[in-house]
């Protein structure tokens, strides 16, 4: 008979018992934000379903970066919007893309601070999809050269990380070779493993303008519904060399998160998504939601289910919220 010796209300009876007995701690160093960078100079252009989110020139990103670096937030993740997009993503692995060349500005005026650099092909190319498209799908081979490519160019730019979020198969091994080819054993690769083809991205289309001309990518990235493929793909990708892994998104898949956790050692990280940060933000403009807690609350979830680190567009005001 637990009751009435067991009266589990007890430590929670105070904040300081509270504080003591707390399982989950969010820290800056645990946050990555995205950052979204464009061609020009002076420019901060708002992302409107991502407020106050901006597409950035680089002058005004390394001063944004200065700020993240003085928060102590663990790093940022560049995309980049290329001034022309192709058939081929060219600018996805140029030695002078738009990231190239913010990832050189940023490690060069403030050197301190982590970059992480996101190795796709779908900011780059004409049709938006991630890859070389042959009839009507992306093949699967030909890409790799383009993801490797990409992954030694970020890499040559001076990225502390790559991280691809293709969901091509092979691709961890065929960056890693190419990574090594080019004396860049030291490199890590955080592997975007198990991403599912998520309706929550909507919002990151527009601030990354990489929409889908024709189709989806449901050929490339996982069904919502799975589990076990997606322990697959985690296995596969550490098996090919993957330092790190990620889960994406996150809050709907903690369940993935818990189990990746439970299953591997390597450090796990999960993206709070374009669009569980859009809505979040919507309820709380409405006045529907308290916009402070739901950010704490979101984050501490995320840990909680077993991440190291968590990619989120909260990186900033969560910091300023725990300092
Ligand atoms: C690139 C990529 C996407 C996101 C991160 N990297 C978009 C996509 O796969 O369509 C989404 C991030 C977000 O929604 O915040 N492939």
């Amino acid at each position: 008979m637990p009751f009435p010796i067991h009266r589990p209300r007890r430590l929670r009876s105070s904040e300081s018992i509270r504080r003591l007995v707390r399982e989950t701690e969010l820290s800056p160093n645990d946050f990555v934000l995205p950052i979204f960078v464009c061609p020009g100079e002076g420019i901060r252009r708002p992302i409107s379903s991502m407020p106050p989110q901006a597409q950035m020139s680089i002058d005004v990103a390394v001063e944004e970066c200065r700020q993240i670096a003085a928060l102590g937030i663990g790093g940022i993740m560049i995309f980049g919007l290329p001034e022309t997009k192709d058939e081929l993503a060219t600018g996805a692995y140029d030695d002078n893309g738009i990231v190239q060349r913010a990832v050189r500005a940023i490690k060069r005026e403030v050197p301190q601070l982590l970059v992480i650099t996101d190795v796709c092909n779908c900011e780059y190319t004409s049709h938006g999809h991630c890859g070389l498209v042959v009839d009507g799908d992306v093949a699967n081979d030909p890409t790799l050269e383009w993801l490797a490519r990409g992954a030694v160019s970020h890499a040559r730019a001076g990225a502390d990380i790559v991280a691809p979020s293709d969901m091509m198969d092979g691709r961890i091994a065929a960056i890693r070779t190419a990574l090594d080819a080019n004396n860049f054993q030291n490199t890590p690769i955080l592997s975007y493993a198990a991403k599912y083809a998520s309706v929550f991205y909507g919002p990151f289309r527009e601030a990354a303008e990489s929409a889908p001309q024709f189709g989806d990518r449901r050929s490339y990235q996982m069904d919502p519904a799975n589990a076990r493929e997606a322990i697959r793909e985690m296995e596969l990708d550490i098996e090919e060399g993957a330092d790190m892994i990620m889960v994406k998104p996150a809050m709907p898949y903690l369940d993935i998160i818990r189990e990746a956790r439970t299953r591997y050692n390597v450090p796990i990280s999960a993206y709070q998504v374009s669009g569980e940060y859009s809505m979040i933000m919507a309820a709380a403009q409405n006045g529907w939601i308290d916009l402070d807690r739901a950010m704490i609350e979101s984050l501490t979830s995320i840990r909680r289910a077993g991440a190291d680190f968590i990619m989120t567009y909260f990186a900033i005001p969560a910091a300023r919220l725990l300092a």
